[in-house]
C-alpha cells in the first residue's frame, strides 16, 4: 500500500519488508538510521520491545505502550545526529476506520467490545478516549476484562463501563479476538446472551478470511458491517503522514492492500 501511495504521488521512495529476529532488533533500527531511512513500521513482537529503542516516544506510543511507527529526524548535519521518535497509529487507525467503513459516531455511543488480548485493550482504551457513552466487555477470561474496566475507570471515569453483555440495544459490537482466523472457529459472540439484532453495527478486526462467522451471521441479522481491512489501511495511512508530511492517497493505498490480501 505504501508503495502504491508513493507512486501515485510520484515520490521517489521505496517501502521495504525485513524479517528482523527479535534479538536484533536494536541493531536493525541502528542500521536504518546509520542508511538513512526515513522510518520503520514495526509488527508482532517488535512494537513492545521497540518502545526502550527510540530516543523520544510520541503520545501515541505513551499511552498505548507499544511503538508501530518510528520516523528518523535529522536534528543538525555538523555532526549529523539523527533522532529516531517512535510512534503508534493502530488505535488511531481503529476509531478512522470505525467512522469511515460504518459511519460509527463514537462520542456518546453504546458498544460492546469482545477480547481482552492486546487489540482488545487497545480497543477498549480508544473507545473510552473517544468518549462513548458506555462500552460493555466481554472475554473468555474474565479477569483480563475487569482488569482492562479497573484502568477505564481510573483514566476515563465519564465513560459507563461493565464486564458482561448489554440487556438492550448497541451502537456498535466490536470483534478484538483471535476468535475467527481460522476456518475451525466458531463466532466469539455468544448468541444465547446477547442477539445481533441489537447491535446496528458489527466490525471483526480480522480480515482475513473477509467474511467470519461472526460477520457473516450480523449480515444476515441485517447489521451493517466492516472487517478489519480498514484498519489495517488506515494504521498504514497515519504512518505514510508521519514519515512523509503528506496527507495520504488513502483509496489508493485500500485497493492495493485489497489486491495483495484479497487478489481483487
Ligand atoms: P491480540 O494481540 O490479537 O489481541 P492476544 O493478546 O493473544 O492477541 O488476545 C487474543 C484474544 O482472543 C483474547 O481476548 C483471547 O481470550 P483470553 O483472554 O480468554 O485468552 C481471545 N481468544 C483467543 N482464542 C479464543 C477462543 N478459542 N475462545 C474465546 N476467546 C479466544
Amino acid at each position: 500500500m505504501h508503495n502504491a501511495a508513493f507512486a501515485a504521488l510520484g515520490l521517489n521512495w521505496r517501502y521495504l519488508a525485513f524479517e528482523v529476529d527479535p534479538k536484533n532488533l536494536r541493531a536493525a533500527i541502528e542500521g536504518a538510521r546509520a542508511m538513512n531511512f526515513a522510518g520503520l513500521n514495526l509488527t508482532v513482537p517488535h512494537k513492545l520491545l521497540a518502545v526502550e529503542m527510540v530516543d523520544e516516544l510520541d503520545i501515541s506510543a505513551k499511552v498505548w505502550g507499544a511503538v508501530n511507527t518510528i520516523r528518523f529526524e535529522v536534528q543538525s548535519s555538523q555532526p549529523v545526529e539523527v533522532r529516531a521518535v517512535g510512534f503508534n497509529t493502530d488505535a488511531d487507525g481503529l476509531a478512522s476506520s470505525l467512522r469511515e467503513d460504518l459511519a460509527v459516531k463514537l462520542h456518546g455511543a453504546k458498544v460492546l467490545l469482545l477480547g481482552a488480548g492486546g487489540a482488545g485493550r487497545t480497543a477498549a482504551l480508544k473507545l473510552a478516549a473517544e468518549n462513548v457513552a458506555e462500552l460493555f466487555l466481554v472475554n473468555r477470561t474474565m479477569s483480563k476484562a475487569e482488569e482492562i474496566a479497573g484502568e477505564i475507570k481510573k483514566q476515563f471515569p465519564s465513560v459507563k463501563i461493565s464486564v458482561g453483555y448489554p440487556k438492550a440495544k448497541v451502537d456498535l459490537l466490536l470483534n478484538a479476538t483471535s476468535l475467527g482466523l481460522k476456518p475451525a472457529d466458531g463466532s466469539p459472540l455468544d448468541e444465547k446472551q446477547f442477539s445481533l439484532k441489537q447491535a446496528r453495527a458489527v466490525y471483526d478486526m480480522i480480515y482475513q478470511p473477509a467474511e467470519t462467522k461472526l460477520l457473516a451471521a450480523a449480515k444476515a441479522a441485517g447489521c451493517e458491517t466492516a472487517n478489519g481491512i480498514g484498519m489495517l489501511v488506515q494504521q498504514g495511512a497515519k504512518a505514510f503522514e508521519i514519515w512523509t508530511g503528506q496527507p495520504a492517497p488513502v483509496a489508493v493505498m485500500r485497493r492495493a492492500v485489497e489486491g495483495s490480501v484479497y487478489g481483487v
